[in-house]
């Protein structure tokens, strides 16, 4: 076996072209998902019982299938039951943002449940309306300790997205594959791929620990 570029080298910036595609979802995915993930575990902590029921259901549903089922349910099979149709990017946000929004409040809500309680008892002495307080003085210390999480999520995310290729959105993996497909070479495109997610994921690492660091100043 050996490695044989020359084929691909012609293809490298179509492959690249991919990154944008798979950035578009993941920042649009991780902002629903940060905003779902706030909601659900306010619910999850709040005293409300049906919101408390629901938030937990929602959480199950979604962390108990897999993430590609989902992303093919959105795409292939609501279209078929609806007048609804869907281009693969909107569907690929829509799934990873629900997705994530999943795991995104069980990390929050540990960050908050993280919290001393002092504080939230002081808020209350001090009579600071419970959104007040939650918004100024609770979630901001959550976010700093579970900064590593997000992290972690954002990473996952990232890689996970190229399952999108099922759907035929030309993210990074996708063209990887078209690139095989016209070459008859697949290792190459798929090397090429991955160092590119490997990079990604550095690049991604790299800025969490930067913004930890900046965080931790105010300590
Ligand atoms: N492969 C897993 C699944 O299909 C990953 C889910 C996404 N993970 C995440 N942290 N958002 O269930």
């Amino acid at each position: 076996m050996m490695l044989d570029f020359s084929n691909v080298i012609p293809s490298i910036p179509y492959i690249l072209e991919g990154i944008g595609v798979t950035l578009e979802i993941v920042v649009f995915a991780t902002i629903i998902g940060l905003f779902l993930g706030i909601i659900l575990a306010l619910c999850k902590i709040g005293t409300i019982k049906p919101l408390r029921w629901f938030a937990n259901f929602y959480t199950s549903i979604f962390r108990g299938t897999p993430l590609v089922l989902q992303l093919m349910i959105i795409y292939y099979a609501i279209p078929q039951i609806s007048n609804f149709n869907i281009e693969p990017m909107p569907a690929a946000i829509a799934a990873f943002g629900l997705n994530s929004g999943a795991y995104i409040s069980e990390i929050i809500r540990a960050g908050i449940n993280a919290v001393d309680k002092g504080q939230m008892e002081a808020s209350k002495a001090l009579g600071i309306p419970y959104t007040k307080m939650m918004k100024d003085i609770i979630l901001p210390q959550a976010m700093k300790n579970i900064l590593p999480s997000l992290m972690n999520e954002f990473i996952t995310l990232n890689k996970e997205s190229a399952i999108v290729t099922v759907i035929g959105a030309l993210d990074i993996m996708r063209r990887a594959y078209v690139v095989g497909g016209a070459t008859f070479r697949y290792l190459e495109p798929l090397l090429i791929a991955g160092l590119i997610y490997y990079v990604m994921t550095l690049v991604l690492t790299l800025l969490g620990k930067l913004l930890e660091k900046r965080m931790r100043r105010s300590d």
